[in-house]
């Protein structure tokens, strides 16, 4: 057997948000080991420059390449949105992001071609989901909205609060009063808030999942490279984390959706 089968797909994010791509791969994909990245002691990336984000992308595709990946995803969108050219160009196995995945996702969903974008500040300045939901279909218009209170909110576990109802009927305003008929979570960690989202949305519009398109577009990569491991054991899943905050491991597992294991703390460039 080539034993580059049974090396790990690497995942990454700025913090632990990439935990629900995590998620998905593990549902999708239950023999594939995982190895995944979170630089929680620099949390969050949505705010900070072109240049920074960059940089700190590229140490992390450095440290999991170093581990011998077969596959590397970008599970973030902030890192997406400005990085993902220099991370494809430094790495030698092929590498995916959510944006892609939600852009094609939101493309094949829409019915009347009015498409809403939620994210960080970094990720909508960015405009890289309209960019690649164009390049599927010119014809969509995309509206954006930065959403940088959905972060902090969800990492303080208040999913179904006031404060982020009101805080979210407030986002929505703008874009549901355009009415789009699809909403791209555009953040990993949107899919938390998504009952309340769907709520306040209402039943025609769709909200779009990236983290949950990322499992197809994963297991379809495997498959179509021969890459998909040929073993039926139980896999190894490892996580990494530059720091260890507070209720770190309380919002980790509400992210993975099941008990997180043992997590490594790694100092990068390591
Ligand atoms: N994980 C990031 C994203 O998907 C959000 C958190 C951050 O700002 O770093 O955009």
């Amino acid at each position: 057997m080539d034993l580059r089968l049974v090396h790990p797909i690497g995942v990454f994010d700025s913090g632990i948000g990439g935990l629900t791509v995590v998620r998905a791969l593990m549902d999708r994909l239950p023999f594939e080991n995982i190895t995944y990245f979170g630089d929680t002691a620099r949390v969050p990336y949505g705010v900070k420059s072109v240049e920074t984000i960059t940089r700190y992308a590229l140490e992390i595709t450095d440290f999991l390449l170093a581990r011998r990946v077969k596959l590397l995803i970008i599970a973030c969108n902030t890192i997406a949105s400005v990085a993902y050219e220099a991370v494809a160009e430094r790495s030698p196995v092929p590498v995916l992001d959510v944006i892609t995945a939600g852009a094609r996702a939101a493309a094949a969903a829409t019915t009347t071609g009015r498409v809403a974008v939620i994210g960080t500040p970094a990720t909508v300045n960015s405009n890289a989901y309209a960019r690649q939901i164009h390049a599927l279909r010119p014809d969509i218009s995309v509206f954006s909205q930065a959403c940088p209170l959905f972060v902090p909110l969800v990492e303080e576990g208040w999913l179904d609060h006031p404060v982020t109802r009101l805080t979210a009927q407030e986002y929505l305003k703008p874009i549901l009063a355009e009415h789009v008929d699809t909403i791209v979570l555009g953040c990993t960690h949107y899919p938390l808030l998504k009952p309340l989202l769907e709520d306040l949305a209402g039943p025609s519009i769709r909200l779009i999942d990236s983290a949950e398109a990322m499992g197809e577009i994963a297991a379809a990569l495997l498959r179509e490279r021969d890459l998909a491991t040929p073993l039926r054991i139980a896999p190894e899943y490892r996580f990494y984390v530059s720091d260890v905050p507070y209720r770190f491991q309380t919002i980790g597992e509400r992210f993975l959706g099941r008990s997180l294991g043992k997590v490594e703390v790694v100092s990068l460039p390591g």
